[in-house]
């Protein structure tokens, strides 16, 4: 089975200590360092910014991985470009040009994705597949770490990969990864597993992001 790659999200870190939360999942082994940026509107809490992203972009030269759940999100790419986000994800319920935000996104020299919530069919991102390189299936519905992983998005991520295949377009999943659901997604097709809860709730964060590599004995 491929090798995921692992990008804990620091929503389920300590934010009293972030900086070395971050240098403390690159050395455990974190591909990615998932930013989940919320504004109340769009998903029901509210997170951080980019400034925050700024403040802890010193901590780590690993990818900036920014999932953006804000609404309007256009007026804000700029700020996150500069802040440090290697990557920006935007959902395609939150902006009503999505083709427009994509190519904006990268006009500001960053990879592009585009994140479909449990409810939005792969068909919405069918016209802009050649604006992103990555697709990330929210497997809860946006909003918190800790929820339940939905079921019904192994079918999503499967389906997504046959129309993907050879397209070099990254499947990411967000939500309720854990040893038990990273198998199933893991041959369902993810490339990118989104884990918040599952890393920094261990007690050894690289036995954690082991764990959810399949195949890997811990
Ligand atoms: C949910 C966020 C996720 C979340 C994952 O809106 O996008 O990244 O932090 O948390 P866990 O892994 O705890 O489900
Ligand atoms: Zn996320």
């Amino acid at each position: 089975m491929p090798r995921p790659l692992i990008a804990p999200s620091i929503l389920a870190a300590d934010f009293g200590r972030l900086r070395e939360e971050v240098r403390a999942v690159a050395e455990a082994g974190a591909d990615w360092i998932h930013l989940d940026v919320m504004d109340g509107h769009f998903v029901p809490n509210v997170s951080f910014g980019p400034a925050v992203i700024g403040a802890l972009r010193a901590a780590t030269d690993r990818v900036f991985d920014c999932h953006l759940m804000i609404e309007p999100v256009d007026p804000h790419l700029a700020a996150f470009a500069k802040a440090g986000a290697d990557r920006i994800t935007v959902h395609a319920e939150a902006t009503r040009h999505l083709d427009r935000t994509l190519q904006a996104i990268g006009a500001l020299g960053r990879k592009a994705g585009v994140a479909l919530n449990p409810a939005t069919p792969i068909d919405a991102v069918e016209h802009v597949l050649e604006r992103v390189d990555l697709v990330l299936v929210m497997t809860v519905n946006p909003g918190f770490g800790g929820q339940s992983f939905i079921p019904a998005m192994l079918e999503k991520v499967r389906r997504l990969k046959a129309r993907l295949a050879g397209s070099g377009v990254l499947i990411q999943v967000d939500g309720g990864i854990n040893p038990d659901t990273a198998h199933a997604v893991v041959q369902a097709g993810a490339d990118a597993l989104v884990a918040g809860s599952a890393i920094f709730g261990a007690e050894d964060y690289a036995k954690a992001i082991r764990a959810l590599r399949p195949g890997v004995v811990v």
